[in-house]
């Protein structure tokens, strides 16, 4: 383990993310007065003095060596499980089936709890820790409710997690196996919003849900961060991302923007995709038609596609402010190009997606065959949580010993 002797945390304050309004540093905060996301600042130009990229070579392979960029004052502080960094996988086979050029799938399935809310919730719960907050509460459609669970349950802090009662069975028990503040709600997930929003008020729990706290963007970052030293200091000209409440697509913009401001990359940004389904796709409903923020909420959600199941994010201006700056698009694919892409790719390149992740890979396909992607750029797709939680389909081929084998027709 490398030590953080010497370390000095570099946050300056917080920012609305709407009104540009100041917020201090160090004390729990939840959305601004406007109502709106807040934003972590850092005194950049310090950061620059501080630490080099070669630094980084000297330290653990782990999302902690971007510390000067992360919010957590102390290595006291710091709740992890094994943060490693996660392999950027390339999908050959994929793509040249495709028509299409370099392919990688940044496989966010190898994190602790097996997907990227490992991440934010890492950040996160450290901030907590830091803070002293004892008792949190989260709504979720899945997989982010383990990642919380297991973070709390690491630094000693009560997880109530709600979450819709016909979300898939596996992450249900997975989160139940953490501890018993668990609830499945006969409901939608804005009813588990609302029952996270009165506890919080009538016990005093912390309110951790998406982009109602700032330091889960901050944690996501690290996508971006991570991608840019992988990528040798560049960037991709392309990312395709699952986009729910838009966390990471956020993040990952906040990550690049600073690493320039650190000296770090030049300007030359990746054009974000942000990916949807058809079930359940307000951000690149929004996106057609050039809205700064999604008009009406999705009316009528249907996507087994669970990561995408927001109907209007709370961040909704931010991820399209990304599309738009980065010159990117919205891009929404069925689940049943999903559950076909997951396949094939698995056939093809023998990585097993989650569907989110294969989402991706179906948007980049759809983007090759109207052009808006070229065979000489480079893509990254975003495999968010491990293929595994998800259905594999049936066993079709059982053999009886007993009967003899004819090995000519196997
Ligand atoms: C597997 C998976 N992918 C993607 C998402 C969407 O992530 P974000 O909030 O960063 O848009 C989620 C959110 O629940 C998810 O569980």
């Amino acid at each position: 383990m490398d030590s953080w002797a010497g370390f000095k945390s570099y946050v300056t304050h917080l920012e609305c993310s709407a009104t540009g309004e100041r917020y201090a540093a160090g004390q729990p905060h939840n959305l601004s007065k406007a109502g709106k996301p807040l934003l972590v600042r850092y005194d950049l130009p310090a950061i620059a003095r501080a630490v080099t990229r070669d630094d980084l070579l000297r330290r653990d392979p782990d999302f902690w060596r971007y510390r000067e960029l992360l919010p957590v004052p102390r290595e006291a502080d710091v709740v992890s499980l094994g943060e490693q960094l996660t392999p950027l996988v390339s999908l050959d086979e994929t793509s040249r089936k495709a028509g299409g050029g370099a392919l990688f799938v940044k496989d966010e399935g190898r994190l602790p709890t097996a997907s990227f809310k490992a991440r934010g919730m890492a950040v996160a719960v450290s901030m907590a820790k830091s803070f002293g907050i004892k008792q949190m509460a989260l709504p979720t459609v899945g997989s982010g409710g383990a990642s919380f669970a297991a973070y709390c349950q690491r630094a000693g802090i009560d997880a109530y997690v709600f979450c819709p009662d016909d979300s898939p069975p596996v992450t249900m028990s997975e989160i139940a196996f953490y501890g018993d503040k668990f609830f499945a709600v006969k409901g939608a997930l804005e009813d588990c919003n609302r029952l996270v929003a009165e506890g919080c008020e009538q016990r005093g729990w912390f309110n951790i849900s998406t982009l109602k706290e700032p330091y889960r963007i901050e944690g996501k970052k690290t996508m971006g961060l991570e991608l840019a030293e992988q990528f040798g200091w560049t960037l991709p000209d392309v990312i395709f991302y699952p986009t729910g409440g838009g966390t990471g697509f956020i993040g990952m913009w906040k990550a690049f923007d600073e690493l320039e401001a650190i000296g770090w990359i030049g300007s030359k940004r990746p054009r974000m995709v942000a990916v949807q389904t058809t079930g359940c796709c307000p951000i690149v409903r929004a996106a057609e038609q050039g809205h700064k923020e999604v008009q009406t909420p999705w009316p009528d959600v249907r996507t087994k596609v669970f990561g995408v199941r927001v109907k209007k994010p709370l961040g909704d201006y931010l991820i399209l402010r990304v599309v738009y700056e980065s010159k990117g698009f919205g891009s929404a694919v069925s689940d049943e190009d999903v559950d076909e892409t997951r396949a094939a790719v698995a056939n093809a390149d023998g990585v097993m997606l989650s569907p989110e992740g294969a989402a991706c890979v179906a948007a980049y396909r759809q983007a090759l065959k109207d052009g808006k992607v070229t065979k000489d750029e480079r893509a990254v797709v975003f495999n968010t949580a491990i293929g595994l939680r998800s259905p594999m389909g049936t066993v079709k081929n059982y053999i009886d010993p007993q009967k003899g084998v004819d090995y000519a027709t196997l």
